[in-house]
């Protein structure tokens, strides 16, 4: 059989600078565009080097399930993130390395571990919400932040008060704000833009904020490794009482990397989420309908276990991740040798992505595909690589017990507690934030009264 060749994005147009300008600037828009053109696979420059997008869930599915076989998930890819997380990252990994390191992560985030989480993601949330007042305009954006700070820093460290708390939750919202705008996540993309030039240079600024957090993580180690305590089962005393092969503990610096891995992965991805659920609920009013009956229908003090299992609040949730998928892309993957994926030739060397967006918007597997319409959900049943906001195979995301059950049960509280109006005028869009899909200004809301 003859091998197909991946179509090249080329042409005075898209020359690789300018490509990669418009990935950064406006990632939409060039994926719309080239996934018009190439709806299945195509290849780009959006990196610099060669990199191709898979937007097929039959490719997709050879890719990600020879993940360790023909093609590998390599953390040296990752290295954009170097700066925000540390060469230790679970991100910046590849490997061995990568799957003992997965496997020591992973425990603390299985299913079953969520029951813990429920009461306390319903706390913080009422916490937080019970700050609006009636008529006033907040960021939706914002207060979701707030929300998933608090539940990962509780999950990850068991606190959630006293001042080394409060500091590092300022803190670390500071320095991850770099990944805000376009502009500022060109910090990120762009290396020689990263040049400290003392505190008032972006840069500089960056380089501050990231060694206040490192030496606010290391009191905290230095203090449980005096003060042991068998008793606790948070995410960092479960990776310091861990050994390698050899016995040894993790170092100061891979608790570190790792800690502020799971931070990073895990509050601004599921703030974006929670956000975007706010703005599509309330922007549908026949969707607001049927999700408010569905949760009345459970009565006051329902059970966190008995709203997750909710089928309209699932499908709702799944939709936002569909429509909008907060992670784009899955982690490259890079071919080991020469091979053959679904049909088409690839070398040695390629780098290949899952493109999550592309995907999601196939008219073939969702009819309309702009439509927010989470009933899809209900009719049909999609495979793990048609619909995939979490990724797959060797990289899939580790939090994606933990932000499901986080986006309904927050989604849920605020919705049984409050009336809320959007108030923005026309339409949010989808911008970049860092290296995930956000809605631009954070969407605007009201609340209009308790429930
Ligand atoms: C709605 C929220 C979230 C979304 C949409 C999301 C999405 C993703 C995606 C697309 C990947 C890459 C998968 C691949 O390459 O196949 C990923 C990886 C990852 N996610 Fe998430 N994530 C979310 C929440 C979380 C949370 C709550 C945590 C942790 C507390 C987390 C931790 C991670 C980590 C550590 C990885 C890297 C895994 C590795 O390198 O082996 N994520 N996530």
């Amino acid at each position: 059989m003859t091998q197909r060749t991946i179509a090249r994005i080329r042409g005075p147009k898209a020359t690789a600078l300018v490509q990669r300008l418009q990935w950064v600037a406006d990632p939409l828009q060039y994926m719309d565009t080239w996934g018009k053109q190439h709806p299945d696979i195509f290849a780009t420059q959006v990196t610099g080097n060669t990199m191709i997008f898979v937007n097929h869930p039959q490719i997709l599915q050879e890719l990600l399930t020879r993940d360790t076989r023909d093609f590998e998930a390599p953390g040296r890819v990752n290295q954009i993130l170097q700066p925000l997380l540390g060469e230790q990252s679970l991100i910046l990994l590849e490997g061995d390395r990568h799957r003992q390191q997965r496997k020591l992560l992973m425990p603390p985030f299985h299913g079953d571990r969520m029951r813990n989480y429920g009461e306390l993601i319903c706390d913080v949330t009422q916490k937080v919400t019970s700050r609006w007042h009636e008529n006033e305009v907040f960021v939706a954006r914002d207060a979701m932040q707030e929300v998933s700070l608090m539940v990962i820093l509780q999950a990850v460290f068991g606190i959630y008060s006293g001042e080394r708390y409060d500091l590092l939750k300022r803190s670390i919202a500071s320095m991850l704000s770099v990944t805000n705008s376009p502009l500022s996540s060109s910090l990120l993309f762009f290396s020689f833009l990263q040049q400290d030039l003392g505190s008032w240079s972006p840069w500089g600024r960056f380089l501050r904020q990231r060694q206040q957090i490192d030496q606010l993580l290391f009191t905290e180690i230095a203090e449980r490794r005096q003060h042991p305590d068998e008793d606790r089962t948070d995410i960092l005393s479960l990776m310091m009482a861990a050994r390698d092969e050899q016995g040894q503990p993790m170092r100061d610096e891979e608790l570190r990397d790792e800690l502020l891995t799971l931070l990073f992965a895990g509050h601004e991805t599921t703030a974006t989420a929670l956000a975007w659920t706010l703005y599509w609920v309330h922007r549908q009013p026949e969707v607001y309908g049927t999700l408010m009956q569905e949760l009345d229908s459970l009565g006051p003090d329902a059970d966190p276990m008995a709203i997750f299992r909710l089928p309209y609040l699932t499908a709702v949730c799944q939709e936002t991740l569909r429509i909008y998928p907060v992670g784009m892309l899955t982690f490259p993957r890079v071919a080991k040798r020469v091979t053959e994926l679904a049909g088409y030739r690839v070398t040695t060397g390629d780098t290949l992505v899952g493109c999550i967006y592309l995907t999601h918007r196939r008219p073939d597997l969702y009819p309309e595909p702009r439509r927010f319409k989470p009933e899809r959900f209900m009719e049909r049943k999609f495979s793990p690589y048609e619909y995939l906001p979490f990724g797959a195979g060797a990289r899939q995301c580790i939090g994606m017990a933990l932000a499901q059950y986080e986006m309904k049960l927050a989604l849920a509280t605020i919705l049984m507690n409050y009336q809320l109006a959007l108030a923005e005028k026309h339409p949010v869009k989808a911008a970049r934030r860092g290296v995930t899909l956000s809605p631009l200004g954070g969407v605007r809301m009201k609340m209009i009264g308790r429930r």
